[in-house]
């Protein structure tokens, strides 16, 4: 493994609350994700990405924090988490939490402070303004849920700003006291043994926010700082930021000094979500050719971060309101599927139809596409929905380990748990579970294993060049390499149905012993590279040499 380790990650999502309960009061803590742990290093799990673990009043899921050095009560304790950093590392997985420090919960001493005088000390922590704003209604994060971006508080008697719910106060950045702050919060838990930062919300932690001004300007030199002050805290921390922007605004965001990235390591690629919704949705892989083919080139020790599927809705905001639709039609056609305008609040199995060959055929190609992947919790065996519950909370029900009473998650009685687990239908827990899987060697998560074991002999994919191969090809398939010290992979993804033959022979020169690696079922060998057979929804990796000698 190079040293840049997120490069060649293979990160795992989840949130504590809903994983594993150890002491069955009914929420997941840290003791019950350490009693996981082995089961994330046979998955082959190199990373875990914790949604926030701090105390909360979780009107956010976590994302409204009262305390950032201390992790939620209901959790556990900061011995625990010290003990679940040594107990993951033990097994070399490395440990990245979530930092969101754009916004505080109200619920926050400092802002219950910052509201109850004007001569708080943490007044000017906050982003205030005497009068209404004319912006007051403009720029909402999450619009049908969320009204206005500046509220009137009573005791404050002066307007406050949040991007997102009101009860989210936005932190002034531009406040050199909350800078020092934050650093103060990253080097805390780097101190810890947390091996970087999810970073929530970046693109607003950076905003110069004035009152009537809905596009602030964008102060980029804050990331260099904050960049600088955790690299020489942990020199191989890394910071892995949602910043979901245009992409011709994404290269500000990795920063570029000499050609190296001097700010965010690694950003989640929202722009190949949306494309890889709307390939999968046609059955057509052109989309993710654009894809490949618009994304700005990165700086040295730049990195995408890749996903499916994470802890919100699906957001197809950089899609057009056409291409949405046809995506709506496909995955989300029920309104109830869906938040508002704003994506689809759904787990991949379903909107796939429960179709193994395809949850293959979607994960194979993020897998193979360039970057570091992120895979959700659950998603791995295949889990549902419920869409009985409010909002984004439909994806964020327990993990589902076994048939036992709440699907193993917890022995609380089930009224007590934090959400309740899924136990009707095709993706109920007697279904859909991590043990009935376990005794099945032909179960999607023997596949997930077999799949994520083959990446990690397959560093090209991480942190080499990926490009399309552009030769003619039959509808829906799409070929493409990563080129890489250790050598060469091709991969071909048959997004449509019909089973297909493709050449590949301009390519044999370079080949040395090519072979099949993962592939979705037993093909013929490679052979000259020139009929290589492929069934619909079918995929194929193929080394096409190795170089030993990197
Ligand atoms: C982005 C997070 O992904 C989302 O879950 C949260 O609601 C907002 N940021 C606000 O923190």
């Amino acid at each position: 493994m190079s040293d840049r380790w997120y490069s060649e990650a293979v990160v795992y999502c989840l949130d504590i609350d809903t994983y594993a309960d150890s002491d069955g009061d009914g929420v997941g803590d840290i003791r019950g994700l350490i009693g996981r742990l082995d089961y994330l290093a046979r998955l082959g799990v190199t990373c875990l990405w914790l949604h926030p673990i701090h105390p909360s009043p979780n009107d956010d899921d976590g994302y409204d924090v009262t305390d950032f050095y201390n992790v939620d009560p209901r959790f556990g304790t900061l011995g625990d988490f010290a003990e679940l950093l040594h107990q993951a590392s033990n097994r070399g997985i490395r440990v990245i939490i979530d930092l969101v420090v754009n916004h505080t919960s109200d619920q926050h001493p400092w802002f219950q402070s910052a509201r109850s005088s004007p001569d708080s000390p943490y007044r000017d922590w906050y982003v205030w303004s005497d009068q209404e704003p004319a912006d007051r209604y403009q720029g909402m994060v999450f619009p049908g849920e969320q009204h206005e971006t500046w509220t009137y508080d009573r005791a404050a008697k002066a307007w406050y700003y949040h991007r997102f719910y009101k009860f989210q106060p936005d932190l002034n950045t531009t406040n050199p006291a909350v800078r020092d702050e934050i650093k103060k919060i990253m080097s805390f838990w780097i101190q810890l043994g947390v091996a970087g930062f999810r970073m929530d919300a970046v693109p607003f932690i950076i905003e110069r926010t004035e009152p009537g001004d809905p596009n602030p300007e964008l102060d980029f030199e804050f990331l260099t700082d904050l960049r600088q002050h955790v690299q020489w805290r942990r020199g191989d921390a890394v910071l892995l930021a949602e910043a979901n922007v245009e992409p011709d605004n994404l290269p500000a965001f990795f920063g570029d000094s000499g050609g190296s990235a001097n700010r965010l390591h690694m950003l989640f690629d929202f722009m190949l979500n949306g494309r890889l919704m709307l390939a999968l949705a046609r059955q057509d892989p052109e989309p993710v050719v654009e894809a490949l083919r618009d994304t700005p080139a990165l700086p040295q020790g730049g990195q995408w971060a890749t996903f499916l599927r994470n802890h919100d809705e699906i957001d197809l905001s950089r899609l057009t309101a056409e291409q949405r639709n046809e995506v709506y039609a496909q995955f989300g056609p029920e309104e109830h599927m869906r938040i508002y305008d704003r994506g689809i609040r759904r787990r991949l199995a379903p909107m796939l139809g429960n179709d193994r060959r395809r949850i293959e055929l979607a994960y194979s190609l993020q897998f193979a596409l360039r970057g570091t992947p992120v895979l959700r919790y659950g998603e791995e065996i295949g889990m549902g929905e419920d869409l009985s519950l409010d909002g984004r909370e439909a994806i964020r029900t327990p993990m589902q380990w076994s048939n036992q009473p709440n699907a193993g998650f917890s022995t609380a009685e089930p009224e007590k748990l934090v959400r309740p687990v899924i136990d009707k239908g095709e993706f109920g827990y007697e279904k859909v579970n991590v043990t009935l899987q376990r005794r099945d060697r032909t179960s999607l998560l023997a596949w997930f294993e077999r799949m994520i074991r083959t990446l990690r002999e397959a560093p090209e994919i991480g942190c080499g060049s990926t490009s399309h191969i552009d030769v003619p090809m039959p509808p829906g398939v799409l070929a493409h390499r990563a080129d890489g010290p250790t050598g060469t992979m091709v991969f071909l993804h048959n997004l449509g149905t019909a089973d297909a033959e493709v050449d590949l022979s301009r390519l044999q020169p370079e080949a040395d012993l090519p072979v099949d690696v993962l592939a979705d079922r037993n093909y013929d060998d490679v052979g000259k590279l020139d009929k290589l057979q492929l069934s619909g929804y079918g995929y194929r990796w193929i080394r096409l040499c190795r170089s030993w000698s990197h």
